[in-house]
This record gives structure tokens, C-alpha cells and sequence, in this order.
């Protein structure tokens, strides 16, 4: 099948099949990648408009239980210099971030059980009370404390599955699966959270048929959110010798994604930035309408270190952010002013 007929059927049915998706993504043309970035920008424009949402980060803590093959900051890293952020101090810097008219807060950390569950949901309820909407991405906990941080206001969540191959799960993932993964995005999605979840392009052992697989899965996840980002080797993880994940490849995988799941929220991943200086603008202007920027406090910035050559490791929040409105102006895009919450079909309202 050729290029044009998958794109003819995407025009009629609003999806793909696996195979068209494969053969998108094995197709070689440069020019196809700028057709599948034409047509992703203006599905964007038509399904979530002009405006770039911003989300600030706050990465709290670099502590983390799990073992993730790929993660810079995974338990087994013993260069890494480990910080938690007192809850005092997330609260100061997400006060700081609705001053500076951030609408949205995401409280990141790798899978820390320090902190516990009552913890974060007084985080979150005292944030929630600076009208904020308040993202958590703190890993796999109980469901019974994505309950408790729910009913304390969270209004979002954020857990990618990484890859829908099981097989290369369980080996990226060792003691877990992918199975538990999608049961805590399950629960998530009971809980009334809005969901966000996504992958990484060109892990080692990843496939252009398991990557279709992945663009599906975002659709039957019906998420509201989808972070995508190359894979970048990190020379403290057993993948430290794998090849870095494509920039061209991740922003077709981006452009097919917002085909695959329109009504999204689709950030323009720092990972993408780290490895191209206009990443920011290629995903902006390829199917991406959220930008992250990093606030967390700069003495802990780059501790958190889950890939090497992490973008934004010593600007302030406020270059950062005036960097961020001259790219979207220069785009000739808005920065949104609400806070952006998702929703989960193209027909459904703001
Ligand atoms: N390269 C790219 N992305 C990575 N992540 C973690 N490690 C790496 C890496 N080496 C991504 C994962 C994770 C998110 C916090 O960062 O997708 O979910």
C-alpha cells in the first residue's frame, strides 16, 4: 500500500490500521515525513487550535525504587546525587509559577515512597487553592493513593507505558510489566483523572511494527494527553552503549500520533529539544501544542538527569518562559490562557 492510499483511507475512516501505520513509519522519503508533518499540523489546528499550552515541571525528587534499563536516575545508578525537594518548598515554587501566570503544575519525581501518599495530596490540595490545575507524575503507587490525591484536587496524571510490546517491556522493566501498567492507567481513568501517558522512539529492540502498536495503543487508551520522545542512551544504565533514537523518526511518530489521537494534548518533549536545537519549534509546528518548561529550582536542576544532555538545565524560569512566548508568537500561535483541560474525542467540548 502506498503512502497516498494510507492517507486517502486516514481522510475517509480517521485512523489507520497497523500495517498502514508500518508502512508510514518504514517509508524512507524526507518528503513523506514533511506530508505527515503538514497534515498533523493542521488536524492540530482544527482539532485543539492555535493556542500552546504551557505546563510548568517541578521535579521533585530523583529518588527511585525501580529498576527502568533506560533511566538515568534508575536505583541501580549510584553516581546519581539523590535530592528531595521538601513539600514546603514544591509548594513555594508551584506559588512562584501561578505568579508568573503558569495555569497548569506538573509535580514529577521517579517512584519515591518517601514521600507518602498523604504527603502529596496535601501538596496538591493546598496548590489547587491558587486555581491551578495540578498534574501529578510520581509513577505506580496504590490505587488507593491515586484516590486520595484525586479527591484532593489532581485533576491530571501522567504514567507513559513506554513501549506496547510486553516482551521488551518486561526486559526494559525487569520485576514489572506492562500488564501492571495499564492497570494503573485503568484506575487512573476510573478515578476521573484526565490521562496521559506515552512512549520513547528507537529504543534498542523496538520495531517498526511495535511502534505502530504504540501509536494504536494511544488511541485505545483514548488519552487526553501523549509525550513522545526520542530515546537517548545515558552512560550510567546498561543501555549506555544503544544507539539514540532518531529525530526524524520521533517527529514522524509525533505527526501520526496527532492523526491517531487528534482531540490530544501533545507536548513538544524536552527529550525532542535535547537532541535538536529547534526541537521545541519542529514539534510545535508538527503536530505538538503543549510545552513544558522546567521549574524546578536550579540546584537540583541537573540532578535530574534521566537522559544525558538534558535541554534547559541552567535557565531561570523566567528565560524559559520569554523564550517560550517569542517561539509561539513567531509561530503565530497564542499562549493559551485557561488551563487547558483534556478531553478525550475530537466531537466532545473545550
Ligand atoms: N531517553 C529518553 N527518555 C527517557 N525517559 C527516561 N529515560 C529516558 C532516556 N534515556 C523518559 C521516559 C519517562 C520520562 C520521565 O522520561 O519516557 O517516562
Amino acid at each position: 500500500m502506498s503512502v497516498t492510499v494510507c492517507l486517502a483511507d486516514y481522510e475517509k475512516n480517521g485512523t489507520f490500521t497497523r500495517a498502514q501505520l508500518a508502512e508510514l513509519l518504514s517509508d524512507p522519503g524526507s518528503d513523506t515525513l514533511e506530508l505527515l508533518r503538514m497534515k498533523a499540523d493542521r488536524i492540530r489546528r482544527e482539532s485543539v487550535g492555535d493556542t500552546v499550552h504551557i505546563r510548568g515541571v517541578i521535579e521533585f525528587s530523583n529518588h527511585c525504587i525501580r529498576t527502568c534499563a533506560y533511566c538515568g536516575i534508575n536505583r541501580f545508578n549510584e553516581k546519581v546525587n539523590r535530592y528531595r525537594i521538601p513539600i514546603a518548598e514544591i509548594k513555594a515554587v508551584a506559588r512562584g509559577a501561578a505568579n508568573r501566570g503558569f495555569h497548569t503544575v506538573v509535580l514529577q519525581s521517579g517512584d519515591d515512597f518517601f514521600y507518602t501518599a498523604e504527603d502529596l495530596a496535601d501538596a496538591v490540595a493546598e496548590i489547587k487553592l491558587t486555581g491551578m490545575a495540578v498534574t501529578l507524575s510520581v509513577g505506580e503507587r496504590p490505587q488507593a493513593d491515586y484516590q486520595l490525591w484525586r479527591q484532593a484536587g489532581a485533576d491530571r496524571y501522567l504514567l507513559k507505558f513506554e513501549t506496547s510490546d510486553p516482551e521488551l517491556y518486561a526486559r526494559l522493566h525487569p520485576g514489572t510489566s506492562l500488564e501492571r501498567r495499564l492497570e494503573c492507567l485503568r484506575q487512573l481513568r476510573e478515578l476521573g483523572y484526565q490521562v496521559g501517558s506515552g512512549f520513547m522512539v528507537g529504543l534498542p529492540g523496538q520495531t517498526i511494527d511495535s511502534l505502530a502498536g504504540d501509536l494504536l495503543l494511544l488511541r485505545e487508551l483514548e488519552l487526553e494527553m501523549a509525550g513522545i520522545g526520542p530515546f537517548i542512551p545515558h552512560p550510567g544504565t546498561p543501555l549506555h552503549v544503544a544507539e539514540t533514537g532518531s529525530v526524524p523518526m520521533t517527529l514522524r511518530v509525533l505527526a501520526l500520533a496527532r492523526m491517531m489521537i487528534p482531540w490530544a494534548h501533545l507536548p513538544a518533549t524536552t527529550a525532542l529539544s535535547s537532541l535538536s536545537a529547534d526541537g521545541r519549534r519542529l514539534g510545535l509546528t508538527g503536530g505538538g501544542n503543549v510545552v513544558m518548561p522546567n521549574l524546578t529550582p536550579l540546584a537540583y536542576r541537573r540532578l535530574y538527569e534521566i537522559y544525558p544532555h538534558k535541554a534547559e538545565v541552567t535557565a531561570t524560569p523566567d528565560q524559559l518562559l520569554a523564550e517560550t512566548k517569542t517561539l509561539v508568537h513567531d509561530l503565530g500561535r497564542t499562549i493559551a490562557q485557561d488551563a487547558g483541560h483534556g478531553r478525550r474525542l475530537a466531537t466532545a467540548g473545550a
